[in-house]
């Protein structure tokens, strides 16, 4: 298969903002092939995911819609690199994800995938701006993270700015808005420009209308930017923001 990928930055013209976008021709920026997941509960075996194949286009927004329980968060957790299958492979950037030692597979994570949770899991007694750059703190050297700080803080800054939170960077997320809280984290998860954003029923906690202000988000960011997004949830209307759904049933995913 012809497989030429291309690399570069698009910058954002009302902003100094660069976004790091993979493009491929016929292939895809991730691949999962025949992925199994148990959990072991007790004397009960729970077969979640029973041979799930996946390819996620570059620059494309796909959603995986399904019940309560369908094994969503298994499956996203899988693609990110942040479990592992029983069986199975994932091709991330055409990197074998499980191939990898575990502090390996920490470390293309933190480079190569930004992840977006219902519950925004930001922590408590950091700023928005300081909360936004943890994961840029967490994969540069001490010696990288004192060079870069400041070019770094610019940078969250101008991307917390530009997600509508230009005032509210020293604000405490215990002083913003679930909304708002929401948009923190997805800035935290784009600051190391991830190929892939992975968003875990992002809009789940919110009321219909501030979730729909999110969904606003990533539909920007997946327009002006060309950021692949792959999101999970249970709600058909959220799916239908996204250009191409599949629906996980009976651990298999199938074309809605
Ligand atoms: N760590 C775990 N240990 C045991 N069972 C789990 C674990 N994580 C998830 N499950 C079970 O696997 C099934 C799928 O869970 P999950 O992937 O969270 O579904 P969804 O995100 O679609 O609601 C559920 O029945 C859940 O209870
Ligand atoms: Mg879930």
């Amino acid at each position: 298969m012809l497989d030429i990928r291309c690399r570069g930055l698009i910058q954002h013209p009302a902003s100094s903002i660069q976004y790091r976008f993979a493009m491929t021709t016929q292939d895809s920026i991730l691949k999962a092939t025949s992925l199994h997941k148990h959990y072991q509960m007790g004397r009960e075996d729970l077969h979640v995911l029973r041979g799930v194949d996946i390819s996620v286009r570059a620059g494309e927004w796909l959603c995986i819609l399904g019940a309560s329980g369908s094994g969503k968060s298994t499956l996203l957790h899988l693609l990110g690199g942040l479990d592992t299958p029983d069986r199975g492979d994932v091709l991330f950037n055409e990197q074998d994800l499980f191939s990898l030692s575990s502090a390996e597979r920490d470390r293309f994570r933190n480079r190569h995938v930004g992840f977006v949770f219902q519950f925004y899991h930001l922590l408590p007694e950091l700023n928005v701006v300081e909360n936004t750059l943890i994961s840029a703190m967490v994969g540069a050297s001490l010696g990288a993270w004192t060079r870069r700080r400041g070019e770094l803080r610019e940078r969250a800054v101008a991307l917390l700015d530009q997600l509508g939170l230009g005032e509210r960077v020293r604000h405490r997320p215990n002083e913003l808005s679930g909304g708002e809280r929401q948009r923190v984290a997805i800035a935290r998860a784009l600051i190391n420009q991830p190929d892939v954003l992975l968003a875990d029923e992002p809009t789940g906690n919110l009321d219909r209308k501030t979730g729909a202000t999110i969904l606003d988000v990533l539909a920007d960011l997946h327009r002006d930017h060309g950021q692949t997004i792959v999101m999970v949830t249970h709600d058909q209307s959220v799916a239908d923001r996204a250009d191409r759904v599949l629906t996980l049933e009976l651990g298999k995913l199938q074309k809605s």
